[in-house]
């Protein structure tokens, strides 16, 4: 794993959005994995800016998110279409038909899910999936004690994620139980990964994360098997990190040809 300690949430969203922008000028028709939450918000901030500055084209790129809540209508307010919609997709050139968001009013689950993992593998596979974090340690919506190998499925959110969220429902109890999430085993076949953490409060998830074992009750975890996973944080989420300062001298020592 590489760890980039940023200075504030503004500077690492928009290291993250400049990474991405290279992967699409380098291949126009990249595919990308969007996530959704508060974190990535500077991020589409920088993206949507390059667009409408630098010309960042987004007309042939294909893009997968990771989850959706089950039962809720496009239009919910609380649903990751509109989300999508509101930071990204309604201000970039994406063609409509190459967007993808699992359908959480879908009639037959098991089909859905099995479709969204054809639709992966027909587009080629991942390129760069971009990943928040939960502070159990979720990734996507794989709740602690998800299969490292899971596939995009049904799962259950956690009381405590469901109170996470209770924001955008307008209180808990309007939080749905279930949703459609790409497996750990989905996202850990994606190229490149870039996981996204902000605040003291992602802290003590973090330093788990990277520096603790590999275990089914820390999801994200299980990035440290993948072969190439930046992790972007600001200095608050990277607060409980023991080998912080070797993190910051390895970024500080890139060879010229590595740097971002
Ligand atoms: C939700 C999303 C995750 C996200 C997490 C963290 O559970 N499904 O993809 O990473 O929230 O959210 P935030 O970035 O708001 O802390």
């Amino acid at each position: 794993m590489e760890i980039i300690i940023q200075p504030d949430p503004g500077t690492a969203g928009a290291l993250a959005a400049k990474i991405v922008a290279r992967i699409i000028k380098d291949k126009p028709d990249a595919v990308v994995g969007f996530p959704t939450g508060a974190t990535p918000l500077e991020f589409y901030r920088n993206l949507v800016r390059m667009h409408r500055e630098e010309g960042l084209d987004f007309s042939r790129v294909t893009t997968f998110n990771l989850d959706e809540f089950v039962g809720l209508p496009p239009d919910h307010p609380g649903s990751y279409h509109v989300y999508m919609d509101k930071h990204l997709f309604g201000h970039v050139n994406v063609g409509r038909d190459r967007i993808h968001i699992p359908d959480g009013l879908a009639a037959d689950i098991p089909a859905t899910c099995r479709r969204y993992e054809e639709e992966i593998r027909t587009a080629g596979g991942i390129d760069v999936q971009i990943l928040g974090i939960g502070v159990d340690g979720h990734i996507g919506f794989n709740e602690p004690t998800s299969s490292l190998g899971s596939r995009t499925r049904i799962k259950t959110l956690t009381r405590q994620t469901r109170r996470e969220n209770a924001a955008e429902f307008g209180g808990k109890d309007n939080v749905p139980y279930h949703v459609l999430t790409m497996g750990i085993g989905t996202i850990l076949e994606s190229r490149l990964i870039l996981l996204l953490a902000f605040g003291a409060k992602k802290a003590p998830i973090i330093a788990q994360t990277v520096e603790g074992p590999v275990t089914a009750l820390i999801p994200a975890s299980a990035l440290q098997h993948h072969p190439r996973t930046i992790l972007i944080l600001d200095e608050e989420a990277a607060g409980a990190l023991t080998k912080a300062d070797y993190y910051r001298y390895v970024y500080e020592h890139k060879p010229d040809w590595q740097k971002y």
